[in-house]
C-alpha cells in the first residue's frame, strides 16, 4: 500500500473517445517492488470488464510463457500505455498515448523496475520514441530516458503474435528469458538472487 496509490488512476477524462469506449480504467497489476514491468498496449474487451491487463486471451499466453521461463504473474507488474479500453480495439491515437503518458512514468518511477518488457510494437515504439520493427528486434535491449532517468528496457513481441504466428513463440520465450536473467530472478538457473545490472 501506500505509494502505489498515486499511481491508481480513478478519475481521467482526458481522452474523450476513450471515456465513451471504456467501463472502467484498467491500472497495473503486481507488486510494487517487482523487479520486471511489462508494458502492453491498452486493455482490451476483458481487460476493460474485469478491470486487470492481460486477462485474455493474451493474458493467458503471457502467464503460460511466464511459467516456462520460471517467473509467475503475482511477482511481476504489468500495465499498459493506455488504460482505457480503444473502441472496437483499434491503436491508440498519438495524442492518447500522450495524454496517459504521465501515469506510466510515474508508475514506471515508482516501481523503478531493473528492466522494463515492451510487449509490442506499440509500447515499444512509443518508450522508445523511434520506429521499431519488433519481430526483428526481439530480445534486444535498449537504454532509454523516461522522465529523465535512465531505464533498460528489453523489446518483445506481443503475445497475441504467437496466436497468429506459431514460430513467434520461440522469440517471445527467449525474450522472456532474457528479461528473467536482467532482472536476476530466473527460477531455474540463476538462484542467487542478485541483479546483473552492474555498471548500468
Ligand atoms: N493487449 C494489451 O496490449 N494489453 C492488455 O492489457 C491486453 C491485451
Amino acid at each position: 500500500m501506500g505509494e502505489m496509490e498515486d499511481l491508481c488512476v480513478t478519475e481521467c477524462e482526458r481522452c474523450p473517445a476513450l471515456v465513451d469506449s471504456r467501463s472502467q480504467i484498467v491500472n497495473g497489476t503486481g507488486p510494487e517492488d517487482a523487479d520486471i514491468l511489462f508494458v502492453g498496449e491498452g486493455p482490451g474487451a476483458q481487460e476493460d470488464s474485469q478491470g486487470e491487463p492481460f486477462v485474455g486471451r493474451s493474458g493467458s499466453v503471457l502467464d503460460d510463457q511466464l511459467r516456462i521461463v520460471g517467473l509467475d504473474r503475482d511477482t511481476v507488474r504489468i500495465t499498459n500505455c493506455v488504460r482505457c479500453r480503444p473502441p472496437e480495439n483499434r491503436d491508440p491515437t498519438t495524442d492518447e498515448l500522450e495524454n496517459c503518458r504521465s501515469y506510466l512514468e510515474q508508475e514506471i518511477e515508482l516501481l523503478d523496475p531493473d528492466v522494463i518488457v515492451t510487449l509490442g510494437k506499440v509500447p515499444t515504439e512509443h518508450l522508445l520514441d523511434r520506429d521499431v520493427a519488433v519481430t526483428k528486434e526481439a530480445g534486444s535491449v535498449e537504454d532509454v530516458r523516461v522522465n529523465g532517468t535512465p531505464r533498460r528496457l528489453l523489446i518483445c513481441v506481443h503475445p497475441a503474435a504467437t496466436l497468429y504466428d506459431r514460430s513467434q513463440e520461440e522469440t517471445f520465450e527467449s525474450a522472456l528469458e532474457r528479461a528473467a536473467e536482467l532482472a536476476g530472478v530466473d527460477g531455474s538457473e540463476n538462484t542467487s538472487g542478485q541483479t546483473r545490472l552492474d555498471g548500468f
